[in-house]
């Protein structure tokens, strides 16, 4: 069984849905901490009613040192046994020594049909652009900035007179179903993407 930690920054209702999903029987992976950058983050809250450790390591004392960040970080999860990373909504870019360090076991998702839109702002830019559909992608995290094998990808219309708001309720839908899906393959050694339609 893989001990897997979720980091985020927000709400987290992607991490709620990958914690029910180890729950499920037979299921390759384990939810083992779930850690933020904020220590107020709404996220924390929901894992803590849904009975899984948490732990918060604040970013601002740190200041422009994110390798000293990064390396606090990575002793809570040592020390929680974490061996699997799923980021869900965490936004600190991580240096490449992070990265390294737990490489071929750290996912993502990402709000667009990666490689388009890396970074922020995906449904304005996705609309900006005049496309006809939008999406989320799960990939394997290396040094790159929303780079890495992907894993799994989800499509949705764009329909007329959404705005960044709707379009990112309809993606995030989406998200609920393939972050799990791809957590599960991913755990279990699958490393061939999945699309979902
Ligand atoms: C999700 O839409 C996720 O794809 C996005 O943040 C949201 C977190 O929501 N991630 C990024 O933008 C990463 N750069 P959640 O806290 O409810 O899971």
């Amino acid at each position: 069984t893989r001990s897997c930690a979720i980091l985020l920054s927000g709400g987290g209702s992607n991490m709620v849905q990958l914690v029910k999903s180890m729950a499920e029987a037979g299921h390759p992976a384990r939810p083992v901490l779930v850690m933020s950058n904020d220590p107020g983050a709404g996220g924390l809250a929901r894992a803590q009613a849904m009975g899984v450790a948490t732990d918060a390591v604040d970013h601002r004392p740190f200041g422009k040192d994110r390798a000293a960040f990064e390396a606090e970080l990575t002793a809570r999860l040592e020390a929680a046994g974490a061996d699997l990373i799923c980021l869900a909504g965490f936004m600190r870019v991580l240096t490449e020594g992070f990265v390294r360090h737990w490489e071929g076991r750290m996912l993502n998702i990402h709000p667009s049909l990666l490689p388009k839109y890396r970074g922020l702002h995906t449904h304005a830019r996705a609309l900006d652009a005049g496309d006809a559909e939008a999406g989320c992608t799960v990939h394997e995290v290396t040094p790159a900035l929303d780079d890495g094998p992907i894993l799994g990808q989800a499509r949705v219309p764009i329909l007329s007179g959404d705005t960044p708001e709707s379009l990112a309720a309809r993606v995030l839908v989406r998200e609920h179903e393939l972050y799990p899906a791809c957590l599960r393959r991913f755990a279990a050694g699958e490393r061939h993407p999945i699309y979902l339609n």
